[in-house]
């Protein structure tokens, strides 16, 4: 194989289930990566194949593109190529072999990671090179094509993020604002060993989150979020609430905009240093995602308490939640006793627990358009 695209996974520190509002985020890139070996072809055959369980898949890469069934991963081969094609035509296809270990449905983006990395390739094999934006206006729909539209935040994070810092992504208009994180804070990435499969049920209850969320916005007679956001310029949204009936509507519009006001303070905290206070954030986060959104699940608030019992600052699920990870944040001096901490009260009892996959020190990381020096060139 002649060239590689490594895209690495996210952890989002904070601000969940706002970014398909329109509302800034807080992640960072991770160390994991999806990894695609490709040889560019000369006819228009798209052929993957992948290490472990997933075996081989090949089609044409024509001007229109079907699904495959549901829940196969050829889907998120077919979403690259049509994404890519809608926008630049259908080109070669590719040779390409994938190697993850990044684990999956785990909230960490690997799927993104997959329709990013077989884009990028495709692009490339085709001696294209879009900057970030004209990517960021393509990739996040692109993803409707096997089920979900989340919001922009993965594929943001995973593109441009930086090295040593997390990404304050703002959207309308679409930016990226890299926040240095303090030398000495930590986060770990712990998986709850419940997984959440981005299709079916899950599929639906993270769209029922988006609608009830716009329904408030709609009936308190905003355009947006962000004015919304700025028209409570920091204070309790509770007042504002009460004109709100339906209480779906009103714990999704208490849960954005309080998130929202979240992620402002955060950055403040990461940029003074105020690791108590971020610590306190991530808490509230987690509370807010459990009671009033409801994305959270047993075994997430099991672990999320064993953390802070562990002697964490904070912990809170991380992704759309009904399972996956949580992020546990610390100081780096703690981290060992809290990793002691986790196993013996969270994963001691479960089967199938392996440290290397499911406790993982994350290291904020470059995304894939700034380390990848562009191989196809
Ligand atoms: C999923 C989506 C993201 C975001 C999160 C929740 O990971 O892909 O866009 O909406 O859920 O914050």
């Amino acid at each position: 194989m002649d060239h590689l695209v490594a895209v690495p996974g996210r952890v989002n520190l904070i601000g969940e289930h706002i970014d398909y509002h329109g509302l800034p985020v807080l992640p960072m890139a991770i160390g994991r990566h999806v990894r695609v070996s490709f040889r560019p072809r000369t006819d228009r055959l798209i052929r993957a194949s992948s290490v472990g369980p997933f075996g081989h898949r090949e089609f044409e890469w024509t001007a229109h593109l079907d699904c495959a069934m549901s829940g196969d991963w050829e889907n998120y081969l077919r979403a690259a190529a049509q994404t890519v094609g809608a926008r630049w035509g259908a080109g070669v296809g590719i040779d390409a072999s994938i190697e993850s270990d990044l684990p999956p449905a785990a909230g960490l983006s690997s799927s993104t990671a997959l329709l990013v990395a077989m884009a990028l390739c495709l692009l490339r094999a085709n001696r294209i090179e879009p900057r970030f934006e004209e990517l960021m206006a393509i990739l996040p729909d692109g993803e409707q094509f096997v089920g979900t539209r989340g919001g922009g935040m993965d594929h943001a994070a995973v593109l441009a993020s930086r090295r040593g810092c997390a990404s304050l992504i703002a959207f309308e208009p679409m930016s990226l604002r890299p926040i240095p994180i303090p030398r000495e804070w930590e986060f770990l990435v712990a998986h709850s060993l419940e997984t959440s499969e981005k299709s079916g049920q899950r599929r639906q209850e993270y769209n029922a989150r988006r609608t009830a969320g716009t329904a408030a916005r709609e009936r308190l007679g905003f355009r947006s979020y962000r004015e919304l956001v700025e028209h409570l310029a920091g204070d309790d949204p509770g007042e504002m609430a009460q004109r709100l009936d339906d209480p779906l509507e009103r714990d999704a519009f208490l849960h954005v905009t309080s998130e929202a006001q979240r992620v402002e303070a955060a950055v403040c905290d990461m940029e003074r240093g105020d690791a108590v206070h971020f610590g306190r954030l991530l808490n509230e986060s987690h509370a807010s995602l459990r009671d009033r959104l409801r994305v959270s699940c047993p075994a997430l608030d099991r672990l999320v308490d064993a953390a802070c019992e562990s002697g964490a600052l904070g912990a809170r699920l991380t992704g759309a939640g009904f399972g996956g990870c949580a992020v546990v944040f610390c100081e780096h001096d703690g981290i060992e006793d809290i990793e002691h901490g986790l196993i013996e009260r969270y994963y001691q009892d479960i089967a199938g627990f392996d440290p290397p996959r499911h406790l993982i020190r994350a290291e904020p990381s470059d995304g894939v358009l700034i380390h990848d020096p562009n191989p196809a060139a």
